[in-house]
């Protein structure tokens, strides 16, 4: 395969200008916004764009609003020169990494007020979480004019919140929502994975072990909510960990939690293992009733 590096842009006015320039000559725009330390779950959203899309826009911008005082901004993996030599196999246009001056420069006081959506789960234990996520989201998507956006379906609730916050705001860009891209053994690709001690990456593997037991029981008739939450919840307890932020089975629209299932159901996770904190989430949907 010939590998041609993408051109590197590092503030808005350029971006803005390469693809103008694109969408002048008829070019529909991906974009696959990151914040970089990219595996194989982003490349499968940046294989979605260039396989949709004319022109692709990655961005790679570690988004400091949406990380509280105590949480892995400072150590979040930065790996920019790698994550560069990945995207050359895979025919992107632009890798658009701006500096946080760039994107909050001084006086930058707008933020955007999340939706219903965002309250529960994340929203609860993550408080302006994700006032920062739709305000970098939006700022990117502002910055790339992008015709398709690709987000990972392993932030559930990301998704929705983006996806509403488009449709309330009139964004122009379609939100594209792509599957989990897991390990062989289950684990969800997450760039947080290299925390993780040998042991603790063993016992991660509760998280998607309890979604294929809570699957397995729904898809054999299992409609009592709180029946498939004890379970899930009694493999953690054998997995040793402990630290869990919610196990929760909810509409997949809503998020409004659910207590008979009687069609399909979102199960979703996040605990910390050891000291990083891990999500994951499945669709659980119930037999067919006769
Ligand atoms: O999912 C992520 O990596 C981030 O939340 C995003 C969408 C790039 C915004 O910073």
């Amino acid at each position: 395969m010939t590998s041609l590096a993408p051109q590197l842009i590092p503030t808005c006015a350029e971006l803005a200008t390469a693809v103008a320039q694109a969408s002048q000559q008829g070019k529909t725009i991906g974009l696959v916004p990151t914040m970089g330390a990219l595996h194989a779950g982003h490349l499968s959203l940046v294989k979605a764009s260039t396989a949709e899309c004319d022109c692709t826009v990655v961005s790679i911008f570690v988004n400091p609003t949406q990380f509280a005082p105590h949480e892995d901004l400072e150590k979040y993996p930065r790996t920019l020169k790698r994550d560069l030599e990945l995207l050359a196999d895979y025919n992107v246009d632009f890798v658009f990494s701006p500096s946080a001056d760039e994107m909050y420069p001084a006086g930058c006081s707008t933020f955007v007020d999340p939706p219903e959506v965002a309250r529960s789960l994340e929203g609860a234990f993550r408080p302006d979480h994700f006032r920062g996520v739709c305000t970098i989201v939006l700022k990117l998507l502002n910055a790339a004019r992008p015709t398709i956006a690709f987000f990972g379906r392993k932030d559930f609730q990301q998704a929705l919140v983006i996806r509403r916050m488009a449709e309330d705001l009139n964004v122009p860009t379609n939100i594209s929502v792509q599957p989990i891209i897991r390990e062989p053994d289950g684990l969800a690709m997450s760039s947080r994975n290299q925390y993780l001690s040998p042991e603790e990456r063993a016992q991660a593997l509760v998280l998607s072990r309890s979604l294929h037991a809570a699957e397995t029981l729904v898809a054999g008739g299992e409609s009592d909510a709180a029946a498939v939450l004890a379970a899930m919840k009694e493999l953690f307890d054998q997995a040793g960990v402990t630290d869990i932020d919610y196990l929760s089975l909810a509409c997949p629209d809503t998020l409004a939690p659910v207590q008979t299932i009687a069609g399909p159901v979102v199960a979703l996770i996040a605990c910390r293992v050891g000291a990083t904190r891990l999500i994951d989430n499945q669709i659980l949907t119930p037999p067919p009733q006769i």
